[in-house]
């Protein structure tokens, strides 16, 4: 059956065929068959369709990519934020006690939680979720936490390697062996990507042989890499994500000069992706945006949706905090949230509205896009059709 959505005041396309770098055309229609899109144009040459939508003047943006949240948890950690604020840093101590409410919950309660928290995103206009392990830190409920993970998208990491369990403190490399070992050959199935929490200014997290000691066996056993890296200070988080070409390194938020000048040379192969949420939940010092796109950085913006350090899962109020704390302009910060999030996930059928690409759109509120930094916390986005296309 083909669907025609028409009305379109501003559709951003991402592509060539439009204006500016978001490729926006005006009085815009589009035709979806099978969930792809079979045609997009001006309204006036639309061609005859099964059915047909009306937006209505309303924008349509592709559906937002979001490349990097930690959905499998129960419990929460309302105390820790609270300490934050009056004054408590962040170290990851804290993934510890998810972990141990993670551990805890049966599959099915895990399960629902996960479905909520991803239909939470798509409300918010998001049609594509990586989702990652880490809470499980054990052989079963790392591979547990991705077999639910494999049950809502296929863009599933492995992050055996979030912190080292209180169990192995006294034995890190017992536990990296682990992770690199038997954790890696249970989870490998169940997961397209590996990651490592690669933060020698943490206590918990992993040092650079021990991350390079994990990407390495992860892409080995078949996985592609991306890193965790230079979130809580430097460190050598962005030059072993370049060095093993990962698809994304993410934080990003204390950065060198041999840091930006790596993550230019490598700009066809390793995006940066900012997560603004996790500088306001953790009060921390934002990003420089504006240094890493003016060098000519490739940047994604994600939510890092998890229990400690951003308990949001809205891609729209991540694009607010780009554009107000990060000084992107709105169009680079929506850019980032799609097209940006695609690359960061080696995706070319999602983040564009062009014929062959999936049918993932998003349908705000509002007449541009503009106006998802411009109205910050008003829920003016949704997957448009959410019911026919799930
Ligand atoms: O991306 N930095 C490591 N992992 C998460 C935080 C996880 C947690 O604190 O529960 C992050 O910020
Ligand atoms: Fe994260």
């Amino acid at each position: 059956m083909s669907l025609l959505v028409t009305g379109i005041g501003e559709l951003v396309t991402n592509g060539p065929d439009g204006d500016g770098p978001l490729g926006i055309q005006h009085d815009a229609a589009l035709v979806v068959e099978d969930g792809v899109l079979t045609w997009v144009g001006a309204r006036l040459n639309a061609p005859a369709c099964d059915a047909r939508i009306d937006v209505e003047g309303r924008a349509v943006l592709p559906g937002f990519v979001d490349s990097h949240s930690h959905l499998v948890f129960a419990g929460d950690r309302a105390g820790e934020f609270s300490a934050r604020m009056t004054g408590v840093p962040y170290d990851g101590g804290g993934i510890a006690t998810s972990m141990a409410a993670t551990r805890g919950a049966p599959d099915d309660e895990l399960r629902s939680l996960v479905a909520a928290r991803v239909e939470e995103m798509r409300r918010q206009g998001t049609t594509t979720v990586e989702i990652k392990s880490g809470y499980g830190l054990t052989v079963a409920d790392e591979a547990r936490a991705l077999r639910i993970a494999c049950e809502f998208t296929t863009e599933t990491t492995y992050l055996g390697a979030h912190v080292v369990p209180p169990e192995w403190r006294g034995d890190r490399a017992a536990y990296v062996d682990l992770v690199a070992g038997e954790m890696l050959a249970a989870c490998a199935p169940h997961a397209r990507w590996i990651d490592v929490f690669c933060e020698p200014n943490s206590p918990h997290a992993f040092d650079e042989a021990e991350s390079r000691r994990v990407l390495a066996a992860g892409v080995d056993a078949g996985l592609m890499p991306r890193v965790h890296g230079n979130q809580l200070g430097p460190g050598p988080g962005v030059g072993l994500a370049v060095e093993f070409g990962a698809a994304s390194v993410d934080h990003c938020t204390f950065l060198g000069a041999d840091d930006v000048a790596a993550l230019v040379d490598a700009a066809d192969t390793t995006v940066a992706t900012l997560l603004p949420g996790v500088e306001f939940s953790t009060r921390s010092p934002y990003p420089d945006a504006r240094r890493l796109i003016d060098s000519g950085v490739s940047v994604a913006i994600a939510t890092d949706c998890n229990p400690g350090t951003c308990y949001s899962s809205s891609m729209p109020f991540m694009i607010a905090l780009a554009v107000r704390e990060m000084r992107m302009s709105p169009a680079e910060a929506v850019q980032a949230a799609t097209r940006g999030g695609a690359k960061a996930l080696r995706r070319s059928d999602i983040g564009r509205i062009e014929v062959g690409a999936k049918a993932d759109l998003c349908v705000l509120e509002a007449p541009s896009h503009e106006h998802l930094a411009y109205r910050p916390g008003v829920p003016i986005s949704r997957v448009l059709g959410e019911e026919r296309w799930v």
